[in-house]
């Protein structure tokens, strides 16, 4: 296939997006959108919570690598004070996303508000390269240099930082993990690379697990899949170390994206529905506006790449980079597996039938591969589809519930 092919699926999904913006400047006009809904679009994490009365702190945090990243804490729920000391709870956003995500939905159904609500003090990671871990010690978001990552870099350098934050700040000696996608991926890396922080989670719950991609189902994913390894190439020369910058494209969502009655709200909607699976029934519409007003939050082009090589090597793998650079990186030619076995935290696998990203064949295979997966569940609907975990209408009673259950067992 030729370079521009490759070239073109990216500027698609740009393009996607910019449709989306570009045709809703004329519906906002009418100004029939909430103005409640357009402001929850253009706060950031810590004002967004702010506005629901609850509590919550920014931490800065700095990498091994000298990223600084930033940490989003709600110490407590709307009704306690921040007298008594409470289990702690780490929570990791997916691919695109930042520590928004858990909170997106307002209380009452947004992940991080009914964990504080359950009495959890709830710290929320944000990886390098999204809206709030832009900088680095010695070099900045407009080099090349600050995108040379992937998830790999993320579990390996940003969790391990963020989770002896927490630790050190809340004095407490384990915290539970939540992660969501990508937010699983950093984990496995992190606790297989770096064994000792298996002692530092008491148990992990993984919201629509990925390590092994051999069965996706996304079309988008598995046409761009194979002009992966091209594809960081091209992007460099074209200058694109980072994939859909966020900046303007969010700064016009907010309020101009996707809001309702408009035609393209189908497009920027069937976007979602077409990388992540199809389900009308549990995205509410409404709040479109405010999930693409904090997606994308920021990724490196190499993330995607990496995912990219799991769809089509079936494994779970470091990153490829080639044979001489593999060669000179791990002593092999190939990339070596992640070692699933070097992971004892206990693992709760959450999936659904209808997630094209993390499918029950894919769930099923790391059930067998990972020795510390305590069980599976499935998600008790149908349709239930990826963006589900964390966005769905019915979220709390098909998966938080369970989710809080489970939890509890590992509070003394
Ligand atoms: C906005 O409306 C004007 C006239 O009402 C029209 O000419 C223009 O094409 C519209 N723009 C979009 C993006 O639909
Ligand atoms: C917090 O307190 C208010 C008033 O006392 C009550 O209405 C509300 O339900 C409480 N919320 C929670 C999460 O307990
Ligand atoms: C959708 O979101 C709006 C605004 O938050 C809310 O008023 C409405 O009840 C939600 N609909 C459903 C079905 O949850
Ligand atoms: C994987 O980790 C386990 C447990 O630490 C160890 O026994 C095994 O040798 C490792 N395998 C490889 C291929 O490194």
């Amino acid at each position: 296939m030729s370079l521009k092919v490759k070239h073109s699926w990216y500027h698609l999904l740009i393009l996607y997006f910019s449709t989306c913006v570009y045709a809703r400047v004329n519906v906002s006009e009418n100004g029939r959108t909430d103005p409640s809904i357009i402001e929850d679009a253009l706060l950031d994490t810590f004002t967004l919570i702010r506005k629901y009365g609850y509590p919550c702190e920014i931490h800065k945090v700095y990498t091994e690598d000298r990223y600084i990243l930033e940490l989003h804490r709600v110490p407590h729920g709307r009704n306690k004070t921040k007298a008594e000391r409470l289990p702690v709870v780490f929570l990791q956003h997916g691919l695109l996303s930042s520590s928004a995500e858990w909170v997106l939905m307002r209380p009452g159904k947004g992940l991080a508000y009914i964990l504080a609500d359950a009495g959890y003090d709830v710290w929320m990671g944000n990886a390098r390269g999204n809206t709030y871990s832009r900088n680095h010690v010695s070099t900045n978001p407009t080099r090349s240099k600050f995108w040379q990552f992937s998830w790999h870099e993320i579990g390996y350098y940003d969790l391990p930082a963020m989770i002896d934050y927490a630790l050190k700040e809340t004095g407490v000696s384990k915290i539970q993990y939540i992660g969501f996608s990508q937010g699983t991926t950093a984990f496995w890396v992190m606790s297989s690379m770096r064994p000792e922080y298996n002692e530092k989670i008491m148990a992990m719950h993984a919201l629509a697990p990925i390590a092994f991609m051999g069965n996706v189902r996304s079309p988008l994913i598995k046409a761009i899949a194979p002009f992966t390894n091209t594809l960081e190439r091209v992007l460099k020369l074209l200058g694109a170390n980072e994939f859909l910058p966020n900046g303007k494209v969010n700064e016009l969502a907010g309020e101009l994206l996707c809001i309702e009655e408009a035609a393209t709200q189908i497009l920027c909607k069937n976007l979602l529905f077409l990388i992540c699976g199809f389900n009308n029934e549990q995205l509410n519409d409404t709040m479109l506006p405010v999930v693409l007003g904090h997606t994308p939050a920021g990724a490196s082009t190499r993330q995607i790449v990496h995912f990219g090589q799991l769809y089509k090597s079936s494994k779970f793998l470091q990153f490829n980079h080639g044979w001489l650079t593999n060669l000179l990186t791990y002593g092999h030619g190939s990339p070596p597996e992640y070692n699933l076995t070097a992971i004892t935290t206990p693992v709760f696998l959450h999936y659904a039938d209808n997630d094209w990203l993390s499918t029950p064949d894919d769930v099923e295979k790391l059930m067998i591969e990972l020795p510390a997966a305590v069980g599976k569940f499935r998600v008790p609907l149908k349709a239930f589809n990826h963006l589900d975990f964390v966005f769905a209408n019915d979220a709390k009673k098909l998966i938080y519930d369970r989710l809080l259950n489970i939890m509890f067992r590992f509070v003394n």
